[in-house]
């Protein structure tokens, strides 16, 4: 029989709603949050993520400054725009889309945002608050699949979780998430040997690899009722896949999530929720 699909479309707009229900809370108190986004250069793929975060925000009555910068800008430019948007009291989140140009550095930019403001969770502060379970502001997509195991009521405790991705925005925050959880948590790799042997163990597999020609995970390297939770999204024999091909997948799956409209969309809805809390944040502050 085949399995149960989860439907990030579903989920997402659940947690929209919530969203919408806190904007309206927070402007009676006279703070009305608002996003502002960073994209540098003319990468179509990441101009189309920021355009649906925007609209996004819109439907949910969150403000949006947008902020788009010529590809060869340098990183003391754009430190200087962080650092206006830090001390700006009416922006509560900043978000600069990644990837950026080779002459820019990731790191560098992205520890520049004020910690208060990091709605992508990737500051050094809150990446450690979360692997000392402390943390407010967790990266967007990792919290998105938490979500989804919460929407499912899927238990986690004692679930073998084969990871496969170790970045800084997927695969390191779902760890600490997961572990947080009492899953038992194996984070494998491009230099992993016998990745198949991993996953016929797995309860639970959640996959970010994002590149056809490498990996694809298929019915036989996963076992009877595992669930699969597909991160990846890339462009494949013209059309948009993810790391498995969901229609057989679910055949052998209890829970799969279908690529597009798995993930994606719960990665933009925590966006929402995490300025919502950094609005908050800087409202009990004091600003
Ligand atoms: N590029 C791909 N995913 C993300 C994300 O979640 N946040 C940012 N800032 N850039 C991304």
């Amino acid at each position: 029989m085949a399995g149960v699909k989860i439907d990030g479309k579903v989920i997402a707009q659940s947690v929209k709603d919530r969203v919408k229900k806190a904007v309206l809370e927070l402007k009676t108190q006279d703070i009305n949050p608002c996003l502002a986004t960073i994209l540098v250069g003319e990468n179509p793929a990441s101009a189309t993520y920021v355009k649906n975060k925007h609209i996004a925000c819109e439907e949910v009555g969150i403000i949006t400054k947008d902020h788009k910068l010529a590809s060869n800008i340098t990183q003391m430019e754009l430190n200087k725009i962080i650092d206006n948007l830090n001390t700006d009291n009416s922006v509560h989140g900043i978000l600069v889309q990644l990837p950026l140009p080779e002459q820019l550095d990731e790191f560098a930019t992205t520890s520049r945002i004020s910690p208060l403001k990091d709605v992508d969770g990737l500051t050094p502060h809150n990446a450690g608050l979360l692997a000392m379970k402390k943390a407010a502001l967790v990266a967007c997509t990792p919290s998105g699949v938490m979500e989804m195991f919460d929407f499912h009521k899927i238990d986690l405790e004692g679930k073998n979780v084969v990871l496969i991705n170790r970045s800084n925005l997927v695969g390191k925050p779902l760890y600490h998430l997961l572990l947080e959880k009492n899953a038992t948590v194996i984070t494998c790799h491009s230099k992993t040997k016998n990745i198949t042997e991993f996953c016929k163990s797995a309860d639970i597999i959640i996959t970010a690899v994002g590149d056809r020609n490498k990996f694809t995970l298929t019915p036989e390297m996963i076992k009877d009722g595992a669930i699969v939770i597909d991160v990846a999204i890339s462009r494949f024999q013209e059309k948009l896949v993810g790391d498995s091909d969901y229609d057989k997948i679910i055949q052998k799956a209890s829970f799969a999530t279908p690529v597009p409209g798995g993930v994606g969309p719960m990665t933009v809805a925590m966006l929402l929720k995490n300025t919502i809390t950094a609005a908050s944040l800087s409202s009990q502050i004091g600003r």
